[in-house]
């Protein structure tokens, strides 16, 4: 496959040489173009040697070759990385003043953006247009990775991993992630996942059983729908997904804090997360000892906030998230059956959506295949899916997408 691999002015660029040898390993034709910024961070004989092939920014060389025009017209897949925050700004306003922007303006293939820039660019409303406005043209933005920057600052806008770029480029060109339809362009979803931890002491918690997965392929299915998502994490036993804004927490409270925050400003919030409803009411300091005389330690709980619930009473007044939907994870009993359960609960936590989860011990918790019923608080019929966790995302954000797209 010929790829063309864009490289923007960033400190970043050096990581790129990775990304590069990625490429050749797996056997691809790589032409590298740097933005003449780029030059400065790394030099055109590094990329020369890494892939083999002359380098060159100008649109002015190889004139007699029609460059300019022939790299975008015979690529298979052009990958930009680092994207500036000037990068994505020319590339959306279609600028053509590079050999670099004027082969994106000529290539019919795949195009993969890798942006790294300060926390500060990346949320500025300029770029968050840009952002939306290749996503709506066809283009994959990558979220940046969260964590630290080139100074002492931290927060999203690293570039994402070479292997996280290498695989989302793999999968624009395969059709996966090709999204000819992207229904949630421009929007940012928000989905809490795992399981919260209840400190006992200091090396005990009360926990529960949830893996994460469910809230990982919705991730995937939100992204693939060309969202950005926020992704907060409980306890998971799979590896978040890549290219999200990742918030790590561990008990309902730090879950709570995380999400009515991020709520405040997201277009749809998924409440995936299994929730610990109580927590000890004191943590010891100190490790818990077994008692030489015999008694035993009583643990007393005290119930936590319903995140889900204070989630649609800030909506009330902030008009944000659009968009919420709950899970309910339900055995059914001598009272009422799982469905009926689940009707009553997404009234009493007034929630848009309320996906409902048969489950028992060895139902559902970590397992790929699942059923949902999914609850539609405007009184649409109970929809019922079966399949992966995967198959079930791609209707959960569906039905977000359609929901969104009703509220404007
Ligand atoms: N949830 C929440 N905060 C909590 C408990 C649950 O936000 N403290 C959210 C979950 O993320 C999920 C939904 O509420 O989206 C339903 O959780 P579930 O535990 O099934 O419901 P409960 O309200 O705990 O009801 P019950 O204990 O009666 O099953």
């Amino acid at each position: 496959m010929r790829i063309v691999l864009g490289v923007g002015g960033g400190i970043a660029a050096y990581k790129v040489a990775s990304l590069l040898r990625l490429f050749t390993e797996s056997g691809h034709d790589v032409t590298v173009i740097p933005t003449e910024a780029a030059q400065r961070f790394v030099g055109t004989a590094t990329w020369e040697a890494l892939s083999g092939n002359p380098v060159s920014n100008s649109v002015f060389d190889a004139v007699d070759q029609v460059r300019h025009v022939r790299l975008g017209q015979e690529a298979d897949l052009v990958v930009i990385a680092p994207a500036t925050a000037d990068l994505l700004a020319r590339a959306a306003a279609g600028m053509a003043d590079d050999l670099l922007t004027g082969s994106l303006l000529v290539t019919r293939a795949p195009v993969v953006f890798a942006p790294a820039m300060h926390t500060e660019m990346w949320q500025h409303p300029a770029t968050v247009a840009n952002v939306a406005a290749l996503r709506q043209r066809g283009a994959v933005v990558l979220e940046p990775a969260v964590g630290r920057l080139t100074g002492a600052d931290s927060g999203p806008g690293r570039l994402p991993e070479p292997e996280a770029i290498h695989e989302a480029a793999m999968k624009a060109v395969s059709g996966t992630g090709d999204r000819a339809e992207r229904p949630l362009a421009g929007r940012i979803v928000t989905i809490t996942a795992g399981g919260t931890r209840e400190p006992l002491d200091p090396v005990r918690f009360l926990g529960n059983r949830s893996s994460g997965k469910q809230g990982v392929a919705l991730a995937n299915a939100a992204l693939d729908a060309g969202a950005r998502v926020r992704f907060i994490a409980a306890h998971m036993e799979v590896p978040p997904p890549a290219g999200v804004d990742l918030t790590v927490v561990e008990t309902a409270e730090e879950l709570r804090e995380a999400t009515l925050e991020l709520a405040r400003t997201t277009d749809a919030l998924i409440m995936a997360a299994a929730v610990a409803d109580f927590r000890p009411d004191s943590v010891s300091e100190t490790k818990v000892k077994k008692r030489d005389d015999g008694e035993n330690p009583v643990i007393t709980l005290v119930r936590n906030p319903d995140i889900l619930v204070e989630a649609v009473q800030q909506r009330t007044e902030l008009a944000s998230p659009a968009v919420i939907v709950g899970f309910a994870a339900e055995t059914g009993d001598d009272d009422a059956t799982p469905l009926a359960h689940g009707l009553r609960k997404l009234e009493r936590k007034g929630c848009d959506f309320l996906v409902l989860n048969r489950v028992g011990r060895k139902l559902v918790f970590g397992q790929d295949a699942t059923e949902v019923t999914i609850l539609d608080a405007r009184g649409a019929e109970p929809e019922t899916v079966s399949g992966s966790k995967t198959d079930v995302a791609a209707v959960i954000v569906a039905r977000v997408a359609s929901a969104l797209h009703r509220a404007g």
